[in-house]
């Protein structure tokens, strides 16, 4: 097996899904800006994969910046497509940021890798497509709701773009990966997510409290139609989540025809806020100083997916639970407070 390009390779969900192309014989090239990121990730790597992995540190919509990548690097087998901005409060304020650097850095990777004749690729969506869904769990033939924020617009358009050119030309392999709620960390703890400020996440945030960093988690929401009132996602294990990728790439080199094929990536259960907390509680064994606030602009309910398509052609299942991902997520958490005293 030969090189796999991982855009965004220096982030949360890229890291991880380094290390696991890594233990199933890929050569995982990243490119990163790490405008999201630090180089220390690349330590984490270097002791989980044995070696340090290459890190081209460019833009990804920079097309003559990607293309000087793909030239120095040769024969490529695929890309997997991380880069992009994430948080969808800051792509309400500020909509160009997010339409620029996620449409514009898809388009410029599809151009590049065109020129060089790589047309297999796995592409990071999300769950946030499908709005708040009129069934639960998702399946991935749900119609899109709207209900978008302009970072899930970029998703909606990013699938789309995707579509149109497998149809064009039938030597793509494209896989559409929707993620429900990614949370945790390597067990090892030698990688994790790194937010920059204010998490806007609610696991990241939690950890932080629980480390003392900020004075108490804000619920947002107790009134919601939920069993407790609290909104339900479906946390995946960014292990899991990363080890689909794997997965994924593999079915589209198996391909022999024109494919864009799209699938869920969740556990299958909903979870609500209270019982994040109540786990979070259990693992550190402290009680989370939190407070019951208002809702939060923009949050749906209840989202949790249907994973049956991915178990049944990928052979893919997540298989750790909320209370792994938290344990890990907390040890990730300790890491980083032990190596911010040292
Ligand atoms: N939450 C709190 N307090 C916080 C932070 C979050 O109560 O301080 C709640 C939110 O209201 C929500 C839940 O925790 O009910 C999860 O919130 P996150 O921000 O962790 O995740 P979201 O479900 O809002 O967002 C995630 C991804 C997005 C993606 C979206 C799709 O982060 O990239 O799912 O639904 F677009």
């Amino acid at each position: 097996m030969g090189k796999v390009i991982v855009t965004g390779g220096a982030g949360y969900i890229g890291s991880h899904t380094a290390v696991e192309l890594a233990a199933a014989g890929h050569v995982p090239v990243l490119v990163d800006d790490l405008r999201n990121s630090e180089a220390a990730v690349l330590d984490g790597l270097a002791k989980l994969i044995g070696r340090r992995p290459v890190l081209h540190r460019v833009d990804c919509t920079d097309r003559h910046a990607l293309d000087a990548v793909f030239r120095a690097e040769g024969p490529v087998d695929g890309v997997v497509h991380f880069a992009a901005d994430k948080a969808v409060g800051e792509s309400v304020q500020d909509p160009l940021k997010y339409y620029a650097n996620n449409v514009g850095s898809l388009v410029a990777l599809l151009q590049v890798m065109r020129d060089h004749a790589v047309r297999t690729l796995v592409f990071s969506s999300s769950c946030t497509v499908y709005g708040q869904p009129d069934r639960l769990p998702v399946g991935e033939d749900a119609p899109d709701h709207n209900a978008l924020s302009p970072y899930g617009a970029t998703k909606v358009m990013g699938e789309r773009i995707l579509r149109d050119l497998v149809a064009s030309d039938p030597g793509w392999r494209v896989v559409l990966l929707r993620y429900f709620n990614p949370i945790g960390a390597h067990p090892s703890a030698g990688i994790g997510e790194l937010p920059l400020g204010v998490p806007n996440n609610l696991v990241p945030f939690a950890t932080q409290v629980a480390a003392g960093l900020r004075d108490r988690l804000v619920i947002h929401g107790t009134d919601y139609p939920t069993p407790d009132g609290s909104c339900v996602r479906d946390y995946i294990h960014v292990v899991d989540l990363a080890q689909a990728h794997v997965k994924a790439l593999a079915w589209a080199e198996a391909r022999t025809e024109a494919t864009c094929e799209v699938f869920n990536l969740g556990t299958g259960r909903g979870s609500s806020v209270l019982e994040v907390v109540r786990g979070l509680e259990a693992v550190t064994g402290r009680p989370l100083p939190h407070l019951l606030g208002p809702r939060r602009a923009g949050d749906v309910p209840e989202v949790f997916g249907d994973p049956r398509k991915a178990g049944a052609v990928l052979g893919w299942k997540a298989s750790r639970t909320l209370h792994d991902a938290l344990a890990d997520a907390w040890r990730w958490q300790q890491t980083l407070a032990d190596r911010d005293r040292g």
